[in-house]
């Protein structure tokens, strides 16, 4: 709360004036500075959380959170803006300022969303990097937690440990993705199949909407607070922090990861996996991440190598006898198997070592890739014969650092209604087909390659998925699947095309609350909800 010394204000005018031959004709970036200026008069200097092009920290603010390296190329488009807000009133005024000069915003979490939406776009927009609302707060008696959302799941799964070793939160794998974008597009992780996915125990939320509100679950109503759990943060509002329901887990658990390749029956594994996995009792998560490999040491002949990743919510013996009964092909020994405390197999999960569990705070992800990821649901177990082609488009060069991963579903999944929140991919789905290409950084310019492979391994793959609508899964964002026209209104139909997609019949509901909250189409970007047109006659809702 203190004034500007007239240092930082000489400071701003400068920056003012120099970036206005910077200035858009869209976005009016001055008029933006100036606002934010004469709104934080009686707060704090501005200067310490604004960055514009001409500060010298900008590219590594910018880079900071960059999690795809197909998008940090000198080619990619950049913010005009970016602002690290430290307290959570900092951000009304943003709002305040950015929709007074046309200008868009993207909101940064972790910053792994998979097309970049949280910092690119074609038209001039500010970032607002959440990374420094990271505060979280467990109460291990109510097993609840407050979790800022620029927060990362490692952090959480820290802090939880820290309160006690029997309590979780069913969230993703990678410790450094972001809550902001995890939990409002669904989040899934070894939990799925005993308590569903993350969005699915958000008990509470705080948001900045687009007339610049903090508004809690009571103040937003219950159509947003259902919107904002798995429809997307971006096209409701800035997420400010998160209440979330913790969950129960067993004091040891068990781990193993074997793999086997074609020589080892590996298709005929997955093919009869498919039949097992999402019928296994819900303490049981078994996955699969198949990869070409070497059969030969010089490489002469290829092979695919599948890798069975699993947790057990339980002791090794019972964990035996599971497998012994109903996958005994597999051939699992004891040996395989270790048995860890439930942070440990986090750790374990990402490849870890699983005493280091400082490493969860660190929000840098080690080796971020360039890299284009699909989805779908596969809901009838698929022949040896399509696996058999998917190996085959594998064996070509585009096919060389790519992957499939298969997560099973059932259990929870299945019980908890379609409608319940946006995620509408439950019962009738046994799992989750991710797809996955990569590529070197001396191949950033032909990314075109890889990514017409990963487009052509979803052809290949249509007749075995889900169809009409072909089910996708929001927190791997596809802007194959369709985007929203850039310019004046959006067209519902059109959004229909990848909302289906994404929530099925939900779609329509999303619709519906975003007309109420947003009718102006402030929250907007490439796969944001469209509000219905402004109506003149009858109510239409
Ligand atoms: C390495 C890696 C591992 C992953 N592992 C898993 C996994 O195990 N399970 C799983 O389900 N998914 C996983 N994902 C996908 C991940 O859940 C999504 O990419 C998720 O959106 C990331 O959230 P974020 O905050 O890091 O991303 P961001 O890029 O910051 O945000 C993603 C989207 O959410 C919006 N957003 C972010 N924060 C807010 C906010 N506070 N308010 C409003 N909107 C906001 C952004 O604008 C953007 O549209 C993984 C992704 C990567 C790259
Ligand atoms: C603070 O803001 C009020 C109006 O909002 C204004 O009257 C006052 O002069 C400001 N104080 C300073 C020190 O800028
Ligand atoms: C860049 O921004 C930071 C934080 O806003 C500020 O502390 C710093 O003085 C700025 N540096 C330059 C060179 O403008
Ligand atoms: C950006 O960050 C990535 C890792 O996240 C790093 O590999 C790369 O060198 C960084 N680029 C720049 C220009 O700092
Ligand atoms: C592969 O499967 C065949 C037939 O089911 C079986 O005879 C063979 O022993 C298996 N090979 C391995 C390495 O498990
Ligand atoms: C496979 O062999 C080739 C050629 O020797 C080598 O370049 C590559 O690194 C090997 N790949 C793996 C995964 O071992
Ligand atoms: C955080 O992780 C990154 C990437 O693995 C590493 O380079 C860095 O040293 C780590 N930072 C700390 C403080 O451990």
């Amino acid at each position: 709360m203190k004034t500007p010394t007239i240092s930082t204000l000489v400071f701003f005018l400068a920056l003012v004036f120099s970036s206005s031959c910077a200035a858009s004709a869209v976005g009016d970036v001055d008029g933006f500075l100036e606002c934010l200026m004469e709104e934080f008069q009686n707060y704090t200097s501005i200067s310490s959380f604004v960055y514009t092009p001409i500060n010298s920290s900008f590219p590594s603010v910018l880079n900071f959170s960059i999690r795809n390296m197909r998008f940090s190329l000198d080619s990619t488009p950049k913010p005009q803006v970016i602002i690290t807000p430290e307290h959570e009133y900092q951000i009304p005024p943003i709002i305040y300022c950015a929709k007074g000069n046309q200008l868009q915003i993207r909101t940064r979490g972790g910053g792994h969303d998979f097309e970049g939406r949280s910092y690119v776009t074609d038209v001039p927009f500010v970032i607002i990097d959440l990374l420094k609302l990271s505060e979280v707060t467990v109460d291990a008696r109510q097993k609840t937690a407050w979790v800022g959302a620029g927060a990362t799941i490692g952090m959480l799964y820290y802090r939880i440990a820290e309160k006690s070793p029997t309590l979780a939160f069913p969230a993703g794998f990678s410790p450094t993705v972001g809550v902001g974008g995890h939990f409002s597009g669904g989040g899934y992780g070894i939990l799925l199949r005993k308590y569903g996915l993350a969005a699915d125990n958000v008990i509470d939320a705080r948001i900045v909407d687009a007339n610049g509100r903090i508004l809690t679950r009571k103040s937003m109503g219950e159509d947003l607070f259902w919107a904002i759990r798995g429809g997307g943060g971006a096209s409701f509002g800035v997420i400010l922090a998160w209440k979330v329901r913790l969950v129960d887990v067993p004091e040891t658990v068990t781990v193993f990861t074997i793999g086997r390749t074609l020589e080892q029956n590996a298709t005929q594994l997955i093919h009869r996996w498919q039949y097992v996995a999402p019928k296994f009792e819900r303490n049981l998560f078994l996955r699969i991440v198949a990869r070409r490999a070497n059969a030969s040491e010089d490489g002469s002949k290829l092979t695919i190598r599948a890798s069975f990743n699993s947790v057990f919510l339980g002791r090794i013996d019972r964990l035996l006898a599971l497998m012994q009964k109903y996958f005994p092909e597999l051939g699992l020994v004891r040996e395989d198997c270790t048995e860890m405390s439930w942070i440990q197999a986090i750790l374990y999960n990402v490849g870890l070592p699983i005493d280091s569990r400082e490493v969860l705070l660190n929000r840098t992800q080690p080796g971020v890739r360039y890299y284009k990821g699909k989805s779908d649901y596969v809901q009838k177990p698929i022949p040896i014969s399509g696996f058999e082609g998917i190996w085959r488009l594998f064996y070509e060069p585009e096919g060389r650092e790519a992957e499939i991963l298969l997560t099973p579903y059932g259990g929870k999944m299945a019980e908890i209604p379609e409608s319940a929140i946006p995620f509408p991919h439950r019962a009738g789905n046994l799992y989750k087909l991710h797809h996955m290409a990569y590529w070197k950084a001396e191949d950033a310019q032909n990314a075109d390659k890889y990514i017409n492979w990963i487009r052509r391994l979803y052809s290949y793959v249509a007749p075995y998925v889900s169809q009409s609508p072909r089910g996708a899964f929001l927190c791997y964002r596809d802007l194959d699947i369709g985007v929203n026209n850039n310019e004046g209104v959006v067209s519902i139909e059109t959004a229909r095309v990848w909302g289906t997609k994404y929530f099925k019949n939900n779609f329509d509901r999303l619709v519906q609350v975003k007309t109420r909250v947003d009718p102006g189409h402030f929250f907007r970007e490439e796969q944001s909800i469209p509000p219905r047109p402004r109506w003149t006659g009858k109510d239409d809702i």
